[in-house]
């Protein structure tokens, strides 16, 4: 069986790039220890409700303190700070984009979460997705999974004793009828409901937990288009492309998908900002090629 570190040795990483993707990789264990200690299943709604945003801010800070001690990462934009964190003494150009917890409003109903990072070698974490060194999820579910690629195809890795063992690779994304959308439907607008109801007339399977990052898992495996739109209230959608959109985007491409924000391909977007918001269209290529279709 193949564990991480091989893979990665086979695939020509740095040492440098093997040690920081095998450093967050192994954040999951902390990370889903902390989903018992940090959560009270006492029920009451504000204490939940706080631990919740706690557990976003605790994995924010438990990834960024992990990331500066080693001092592999020059600069990290998270979902969780209004502000990329600069490390001037890091000797790399490492940059890295995470969301330390999506999903979270799922932890205290036991749903799979997950955490997602990109990484450049460039310096500069406001880069184009299609730049992106390599990108990872680790899904906090039934099993602990990481999902990586260093852009010569996606592979994943199951958490078993301590090591990451590869479950499948290389993953090709199939064409496939799952599909969900995200925003309340009486905001939609009428190109985005016209696309829903297109897959739904050809069998579309509905499948949507709420958790970006699991979502996308399944589509990845099974094929079909996960959705957060633009609405007629928020053109911009919800998503962040720094730290959603591009990370999963660039793993989408590698296993021959596609994401696009309706009309243009999202890895070629520069950011504007780190939690710039975009439409998400991800998944089979055939969907997304129906899609822009539609939206032109
Ligand atoms: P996060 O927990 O990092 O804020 O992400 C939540 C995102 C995404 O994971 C999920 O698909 C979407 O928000 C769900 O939004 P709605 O609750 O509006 O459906
Ligand atoms: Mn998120
Ligand atoms: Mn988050």
């Amino acid at each position: 069986m193949t564990t991480l570190n091989e893979y990665l040795d086979s695939a020509g990483c740095s040492s440098e790039l093997k040690e920081l993707i095998g450093l967050i990789s192994m954040q999951a264990v902390p990370i889903r220890e902390a989903f018992i200690n940090n959560q009270s299943y006492s029920g009451t709604e504000n204490t939940s409700g706080d631990r919740q945003a706690a557990l976003d801010v605790w994995s924010d800070e438990h990834i960024t303190d992990a990331l500066m001690r080693s001092g592999l990462v020059s600069e990290i934009a998270s979902e969780e700070k209004p502000d990329i964190v600069r490390n001037p003494k890091a000797g790399t150009g490492f940059a890295v984009v995470m969301d330390p917890l999506d999903g979270s409003s799922l932890i205290q109903v036991n749903l799979c979460v997950g955490t997602i990072v990109g990484i450049y070698d460039n310096s500069n974490a406001l880069s184009m997705g299609r730049d992106l060194k390599a990108a990872m999820y680790m899904l906090y579910g039934p099993m602990t999974v990481l999902t990586v690629s260093v852009g010569k195809g996606v592979y994943i890795f199951a958490l078993k004793s301590g090591v990451y063992t590869l479950l499948d690779g290389p993953v090709k994304m199939p064409e496939g009828n799952l599909y969900g959308s995200g925003a309340l439907k009486k905001d939609w607008t009428e190109k985005h409901s016209e696309f829903i109801s297109a897959i739904e007339k050809d069998g579309g399977k509905l499948r949507y937990s709420g958790s970006f990052v699991a979502d996308f898992h399944q589509i990845l495996k099974y094929g079909g288009v996960y959705c957060y739109p633009a609405t007629k209230d928020k053109p911009e959608g919800k998503l962040r492309l720094v730290y959603e959109a591009n990370p999963i985007g660039f793993i989408a491409e590698q296993a021959g998908g596609l994401i696009s924000d309706g009309k243009n391909d999202l890895l070629d977007i520069v950011p504007q900002k780190p939690d710039h918001k975009t439409p998400i269209y991800v998944g089979s290529r055939g969907i997304i090629k129906d899609l822009e279709r539609i939206m032109k």
